[in-house]
């Protein structure tokens, strides 16, 4: 059998991930053990957060170690098992890290029907963590209701246009921003935003008034920074921001750029609530029994993203941060 490759974290990054961050070793496969399994991992996960897992920095889960496989979600097939609950051929998806091949013995993982979806990696957005962002997000702690005003940020990625499809089929008026016309066109004719914001061409404070004339009930903020300054100053009475992502200062080198209009949650009786997913997955069937119709019946769909090959892991990695990704972005192993 040929050795298995696998990319350990090497270095702490300064500004964005490079590619020497990052080291691949090969290793020979090893033989199983009763109740053990051999996955070949087919699909990556590529997320922002995974900056701040490279770093020092205090987060929901350690730092990953110099010299450890770098933590990733994927999914990937059971190619040998002597586990009674994974036979060969079953498709799983949990943190398998960002190598070819794992052997397990199945605990964290999930077995899914990779042919019941229109992607296999659909079980990394749309029926994943992803997925389960957007839906816990915006109604844990949006509280959306029918009728309100919804802005989102990185309306284009994976999250965000998971957020904008959401909020969209609970009956909300959905504002979008992205970056670009071609992901902003993308949001409003495909996804069903009633009005986009495209914050590299666009002055966001002044679209904002424009866009939400009496204000925004809930803003699912992906990017924190000055786009969050803006929002604030447009809350309405008993807003809600979700604070899912910062995506704007995870390279941050300095101090991160922290909100200077906070005052206006006083005045806006409002709420800014953080959130991990990694709190609600025992919750994933109660929402995947809500949102699974509306994939079914093609009122949330999701995009892939792929970069072929574990060697280029960084370099999509760095597509996040520089705006590059198009919906999912996945490393095809
Ligand atoms: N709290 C949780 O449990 C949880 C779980 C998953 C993800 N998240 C967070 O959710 C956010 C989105 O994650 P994702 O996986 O869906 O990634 P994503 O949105 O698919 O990709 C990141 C996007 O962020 C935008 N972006 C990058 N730099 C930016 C900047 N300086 N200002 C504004 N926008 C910028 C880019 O879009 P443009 O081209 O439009 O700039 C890019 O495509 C991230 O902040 C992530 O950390 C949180």
């Amino acid at each position: 059998m040929t050795d298995r490759r696998s990319l350990h974290l090497f270095a702490r990054p300064e500004g964005l991930p490079k590619d020497e961050d990052f080291e691949m070793r090969h290793e020979a496969p090893a033989p199983l053990a009763d109740g053990q399994l051999r996955i070949a991992v087919r699909w990556l996960s590529i997320d922002p957060a995974m900056r701040v897992w490279m770093s020092e920095q205090k987060s929901y889960w350690p730092p990953v170690g110099l010299g450890e496989v770098m933590r990733s979600a994927g999914i990937g097939e059971v190619v040998e098992s002597r586990h009674p609950r994974y036979p060969v051929g079953t498709w799983v998806s949990g943190m398998t890290g960002a190598r070819e091949e794992l052997v397990c013995d199945g605990k964290g993982f999930r077995a899914f029907d990779a042919r019941a979806l229109p992607h296999p990696a659909w079980a990394l957005s749309v029926f994943g963590a992803t997925g389960l962002t957007a839906y816990f997000g915006l109604k844990e702690i949006g509280q959306v209701k029918p009728g309100e005003t919804v802005v989102v940020s990185a309306a284009a990625g994976a999250v965000g246009s998971t957020v904008v499809q959401m909020a969209r089929n609970y009956g909300c008026r959905v504002v979008a921003i992205a970056g670009g016309p071609d992901k902003c066109a993308w949001v409003k004719d495909e996804l069903g935003a009633h009005e986009v914001i495209d914050y590299k061409h666009e002055k966001v404070a002044k679209r904002l008034a424009e866009t939400c004339p009496d204000g925004i009930d809930v803003y699912f903020d992906n990017v924190g920074g000055e786009i969050l300054d803006a929002v604030l100053r447009r809350l309405k009475l008993r807003a809600r921001i979700v604070l899912c992502g910062g995506i704007s200062q995870y390279n941050a080198t300095g101090v991160p750029v922290g909100p200077a209009n906070y005052l206006s949650l006083i005045s806006a009786r409002a709420r800014m609530e953080g959130f991990v997913v990694i709190d609600y997955l025992d919750r994933a069937g109660e929402a995947i029994a809500e949102f699974g119709p509306w994939a079914a019946a093609g009122k949330l769909t999701s995009r892939i993203d792929e970069v072929a090959g574990l060697d280029h892991f960084a370099e999509a990695l760095r597509r996040l941060y520089t705006g590059q990704n198009f919906g999912k972005q996945v490393v095809k192993v």
